[in-house]
């Protein structure tokens, strides 16, 4: 197939596929919704939305604990997700597999619960000037806490790291590596088996920030050897409030627990508590049952549609997007690197980026403003914020073509 027949046929896949999105078949404003924000959150497909609904009419109880039909329905549902999910980023074990709150709640049980114990002052936690601040403020409260320092691997003007200045940085006085697989607001993808295998030849342990990798491309934990994988479940389709941690078993099994309550225990007295084996050492009190059961439904879904098919549809809708947008004059973007996805950023004119936003929203058109919570990467730029258009499986060419059609309405409105 020529690279037009492809393209052709991808779009006739993805008009498939924005019909499975309820919330895609609205209008705001008048405007047909183009939704361009689902690096903050995905839709989610009506399977998604069928399944919870499915669970809470029929099957809801508490998971673990009871003898009768619904709770048994309930926890099979529940464990059937982990197995979903483990086999979705090829988790060598189901007991890798920890349901979380989202990346925010994986990445501070690393810091506290991984590194906390292990360091000591003078040690040193190395992260980039790219992350998002969940992947920032965790290392800075552990830091606090022990007497740590956390380095930082600077950035270039195209958004990509400075791989020279990580291999200074990283000396053995680096007790953990902390990096994002692709960065929320530049769409940066970060050679994360590279950065791998360099800090594990000084027996250095990593954790990757994959809450902007999961849903653009197929994540194999095995091959990129890290020690922690953290996402989220509402950037992948899924609901809300759920989310992963995957952590090597051996590394899990050392750990003592996050949090204390129910579930995470074998024996309770006063005497002292015996805790639950993994994954239940991490996962105390009733967790979020029927958001794991959506992320199980969401991971069905990814499956069917398959990355390789989102990746290959997305980066070819990412040139167009960031081909057409760079036509329009007076427009500056912010993350050119050669390796990207999903995410571009950009500034029109002297227009405030949140003016821009609020425009296109009257045009149907939904984009993120502000600092995306990566406020170190806007200070690099010397900018306080951007307008950032982010891409998923859903969106097509006319979706761009709409966005660019707002940009100059936008432009003509602040001439
Ligand atoms: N981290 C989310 C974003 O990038 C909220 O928009």
């Amino acid at each position: 197939m020529t690279n037009a027949q492809e393209n052709r046929s991808n779009e006739a896949c993805v008009e498939n596929y924005r019909q499975d999105f309820p919330a895609l078949q609205q209008t705001i404003s008048g405007h047909p919704l183009v939704y361009l924000d689902s690096a903050s959150s995905a839709q989610q497909p009506a399977c998604v939305i069928d399944t919870v609904a499915e669970y809470q009419r029929n099957d809801h109880s508490n998971v673990h604990r009871g003898v009768h039909t619904l709770s048994h329905r309930a926890t099979e549902a529940y464990e059937g997700a982990r197995d979903k999910i483990q086999g979705f980023i090829n988790a060598a074990s189901r007991n890798e597999i920890i349901n979380t709150s989202g990346t925010t709640e994986s990445i501070n049980l690393v810091a506290q619960s991984y590194c906390r114990p292990l360091l000591s002052a003078g040690d040193k936690i190395l992260a980039t000037e790219l992350e998002h601040h969940s992947n920032i403020v965790p290392w800075q409260l552990v830091c606090e806490q022990t007497g740590a320092e956390l380095l930082v691997v600077p950035i270039d003007d195209r958004g990509q790291l400075n791989l020279d200045e990580f291999d200074n940085l990283l000396t053995d006085e680096v007790r953990f590596v902390a990096i994002g697989h692709v960065s929320n607001a530049l769409g940066t993808i970060n050679p994360v088996k590279e950065i791998v295998e360099k800090a594990h030849a000084l027996d250095i342990p990593v954790l990757v920030d994959g809450a902007q990798g999961v849903p653009h491309m197929q994540i194999d934990v095995q091959d990129l050897g890290c020690d922690f994988y953290a996402f989220s479940g509402h950037k992948m389709y899924g609901p809300t409030g759920t989310g992963i941690l995957y952590g090597r078993e051996k590394l899990l099994e050392a750990m003592p627990p996050y949090k204390g309550g129910g579930d995470m225990i074998i024996e309770v007295s006063f005497d002292g508590t015996v805790f639950n084996e993994l994954p239940y050492k991490f996962e105390a009190g009733t967790p979020n049952i029927s958001g794991v059961i959506g992320l199980g439904a969401a991971v069905d879904y990814l499956q069917s549609v398959g990355l390789q098919q989102i990746a290959q549809h997305e980066s070819w809708l990412l040139d167009y997007m960031t081909r057409e947008i760079s036509k329009i004059d007076g427009i500056r973007l912010f993350g050119t690197a050669e390796n990207k996805a999903s995410v571009q950023s950009f500034l029109l004119d002297d227009i405030h980026a949140h003016d821009l936003g609020t425009i296109l929203d009257h045009q149907g058109v939904a984009i993120r403003t502000g600092h995306h919570c990566a406020m170190p990467v806007m200070s690099f730029f010397r900018i306080p914020g951007t307008a950032r258009a982010s891409l998923a499986l859903y969106n097509n060419a006319a979706d761009i073509d709409q966005l660019i059609v707002a940009l100059k309405k936008a432009q003509q409105l602040f001439a």
